[in-house]
């Protein structure tokens, strides 16, 4: 195991650590610089701050998708809040006029507690989101939900056009998967997947899963369905040259309105910003909400030279000038 890789597991325990959680929380001279080290990647800790910084990705011509962090949600009363916090969010893209459509996990609504509540949390919240012309995108999540999403996603798909489902190249079911969804109204987007899944299901990093994420991409994109290509590797999105989608969509004048590229807010931003100006659709992931512990350790454990990013974000704030 490299040293990389040590580093990446220890991250990936200290994010699922509730005491270390409640430590950090409880603590302001590690609260604040985290959070400092955290806003890189996150819209901030509130809606107003999230429409804000959603405007400003706006104006530099990238669609944004919001996300209000949360996921494996145990107490219903959390889901239901939940629930009406994405309203608020849906609420607040369309009066404020934003480019956006809006992210969520199905275990931050409800899915570990009841399906049928995450079900009727869901419904609620595509037909708010349709009533304001938006699209709503469901993320995947652990190996062990996988079939349980793309359950109530075809359940959503029988009322509604206007949701969208994320794939995981790593998983090996995700072949058959595609082409299950791509029967189906709504974008697909395709992620490389991010949760640990045992190699008797899923592809570990490297050359093997590239290559899959490759031809799943292929596949997708020569289908012709609403897609979105949601992952930061050179080696399948540069521009300069503009590897495999970009020779792909151009030998076979694909039409480029029903293609987006999609990236996280704070990781390789400039890489989207070459795309954009390739004149492709572009859109940032932005999340908010105070759940940013987990998301910043999964942030710095997928690529570890994070690390030093955050050691000057969070230092900046305390004692060093900048
Ligand atoms: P990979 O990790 O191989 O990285 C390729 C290269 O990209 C790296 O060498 C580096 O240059 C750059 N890079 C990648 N991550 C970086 C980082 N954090 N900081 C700086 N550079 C970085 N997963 C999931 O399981 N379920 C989901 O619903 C989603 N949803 C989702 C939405 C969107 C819009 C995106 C972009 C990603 C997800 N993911 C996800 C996460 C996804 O599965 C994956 O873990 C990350 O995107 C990283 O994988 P890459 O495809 O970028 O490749």
């Amino acid at each position: 195991m490299t040293i990389e890789h040590e580093v990446a597991e220890i991250l990936k325990q200290i994010a699922l650590n509730e005491e270390i959680k409640a430590y950090v929380l409880q603590h302001p001279s590690l609260y604040q610089p985290l959070l400092h080290a955290a806003r890189r990647f996150i819209g901030g800790e509130t809606l107003i701050e999230c429409v804000e910084t959603a405007r400003s990705l706006n104006q530099q011509g990238f669609a944004v998708t919001i996300d209000y962090m949360g996921e494996s949600t145990r107490d219903s009363d959390i889901a239901q809040q939940a629930t009406q916090e994405f309203l608020r969010v849906i609420d607040a893209i369309a009066t404020q006029n934003l480019d956006s459509s809006i992210s969520l996990d199905l275990s931050h609504i409800g899915l570990v507690i009841d399906p049928e509540l995450a079900y009727q949390n869901a419904c609620i919240l595509a037909e708010a989101a349709e009533s304001a012309g938006l699209e709503m995108m469901i993320s995947m999540e652990g190996v062990d939900r996988t079939s349980l999403i793309l359950e109530i996603h075809q359940r959503l798909c029988k009322t509604f056009n206007n949701v969208g489902i994320t794939l995981q190249a790593y998983l090996h079911r995700t072949a058959d998967d595609l082409e299950a969804v791509l029967q189906r109204p709504g974008k697909i987007r395709l992620v490389k997947g991010a949760y640990v899944a045992p190699t008797e299901v899923a592809k570990p990093r490297g050359a093997e899963l590239d290559e899959s994420y490759r031809q799943l991409m292929e596949r997708l994109l020569t289908s012709r369905h609403p897609c979105s290509i949601a992952t930061h590797d050179p080696a399948l999105l540069d521009p300069l040259p503009l590897e495999h989608a970009h020779r792909l969509i151009q030998d076979q004048k694909l039409a480029q309105s029903s293609i987006e590229f999609e990236m996280l807010k704070g990781v390789a931003q400039e890489r989207l910003a070459a795309m954009r100006n390739q004149g492709y659709r572009t859109r940032v992931y932005l999340p908010y909400g105070q759940e940013w512990h987990l998301y910043l350790c999964n942030r710095l454990a997928e690529y570890p030279p994070n690390i030093y990013q955050a050691i000057v974000d969070a230092a900046k704030l305390n004692f060093v000038s900048s």
